[in-house]
């Protein structure tokens, strides 16, 4: 087996990812910048099963800054994860954070993969890309128009690869993931604030009504997008990679208290700018073209994430005890 690259592998999806090509027998190079959304002792924990791996290296470097040849040396695949994600913190003066990691790091992975046409590559995107989609599930044709600075910042990382494609025939295809679960989420997502909150009887915000609804997938299944696309997408192409069975806030809200026994204590808060009111992904391309089928679905997944959450609590407390 060759090596994989995976950048962002300090991340939620990044470092699933990274432990599914290992368990496929893969040697796996992560690369991550602890990037500072997000506190790095989340993203040091991601590692830490990783980092024990004997075919598993990383290297802390940036993709703005770092020499990308001498980190693909050897490659033969390239999983592109590492992003500044978030919709809703996208506004501001923090937008150019998003124009350096989303667009100007994937312009220069891109430069670096013309060097090795034969790498073949997977690039994260985002539902975020169709802003408010009409109603029903949407195929990949449909309108872009995103509601978000965040979804712009995709939507060029988008364009990068088209354009690369067009006159270079990189092998290269994205994956616009619908809103991704599971343990590890990043703690500025819905479900790890609630599954927190829930578990330690503590109020948590929804914003708007919670009616909002969103193709949840779950990690696993967005992995498995990862590995297949690899395999079988075909360059150029995009392909839509959602959990199969939209829900609303309020209906996973419902699992989340069903789960744990208790009711949640929800403080209502506004709407957020840049938040789509629904997202529906229209799969049948990912499930032609790769063979993917979503395994996991909302309930099984909560439930894995409010083991997880448990655990994480309990290991806090271990420490507080400590210290
Ligand atoms: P994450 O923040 O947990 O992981 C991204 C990682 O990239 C972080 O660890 C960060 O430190 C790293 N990174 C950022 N800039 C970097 C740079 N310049 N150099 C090296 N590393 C850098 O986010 P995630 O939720 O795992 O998202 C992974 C990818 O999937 C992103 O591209 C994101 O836009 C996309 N995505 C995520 C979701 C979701 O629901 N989580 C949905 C759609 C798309
Ligand atoms: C998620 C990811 O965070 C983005 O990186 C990604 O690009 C996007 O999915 C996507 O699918 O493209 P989002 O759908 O906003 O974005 O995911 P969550 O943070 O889990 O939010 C889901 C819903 O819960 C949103 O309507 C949000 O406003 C709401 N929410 C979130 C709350 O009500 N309270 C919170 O504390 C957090």
């Amino acid at each position: 087996m060759g090596v994989a690259v995976v950048t962002g592998a300090a991340g939620f999806i990044g470092s699933h990812l990274c432990a599914a090509l290992l368990g496929e027998g893969h040697h796996v190079r992560g690369i991550d910048n602890f990037d500072p959304y997000y506190d790095r002792r989340l993203k040091e924990a991601n590692l830490a099963a990783l980092r024990s791996h004997p075919a598993f290296t990383f290297s802390e470097a940036d993709l703005v800054a770092a020499d990308l040849g001498g980190l693909l040396e050897g490659a033969d695949r390239l999983f592109h994860q590492a992003a500044r994600p978030g919709v809703r913190s996208s506004w501001g003066d923090d937008f150019r954070i998003y124009v350096r990691a989303n667009i100007t790091a994937t312009q220069r992975l891109l430069e670096a993969l013309r060097a090795r046409p034969a790498l073949r590559a997977v690039i994260a995107s985002s539902s975020s890309v169709y802003g408010q989609a009409a109603g029903g599930p949407t195929p990949e044709d449909a309108p872009r128009r995103p509601i978000s600075p965040y979804g712009v910042s995709k939507l060029a990382t988008e364009a990068l690869v088209a354009a690369y494609h067009a006159n270079f025939g990189l092998p290269v295809v994205c994956l616009r993931y619908f809103t991704v679960f599971g343990p590890r989420q990043r703690p500025d997502m819905a479900f790890h604030r609630f599954a927190r909150a829930i578990t330690l009887g503590e109020t948590f915000e929804v914003y708007g009504d919670g009616r909002q609804v969103r193709d949840f997938t779950y990690v696993a299944d967005a992995v498995a997008a990862n590995l297949l696309a690899l395999e079988h997408g075909r360059p150029g192409e995009v392909y839509n990679i959602g959990g199969g069975a939209p829900a609303s806030v309020r209906d996973a809200i419902a699992i989340l208290e069903a789960l744990a026994g208790r009711r949640a204590e929800i403080v209502w808060g506004p709407r957020q700018p840049g938040d789509p009111r629904s997202t529906e992904a229209d799969t049948t391309r990912a499930r032609g073209v790769l063979g993917f089928r979503p395994r996991v679905g909302l309930e099984q997944g909560l439930r894995e994430m409010m083991a997880w959450m448990a655990s994480v609590v309990a290991k806090e407390r271990e420490n507080q005890g400590r210290s």
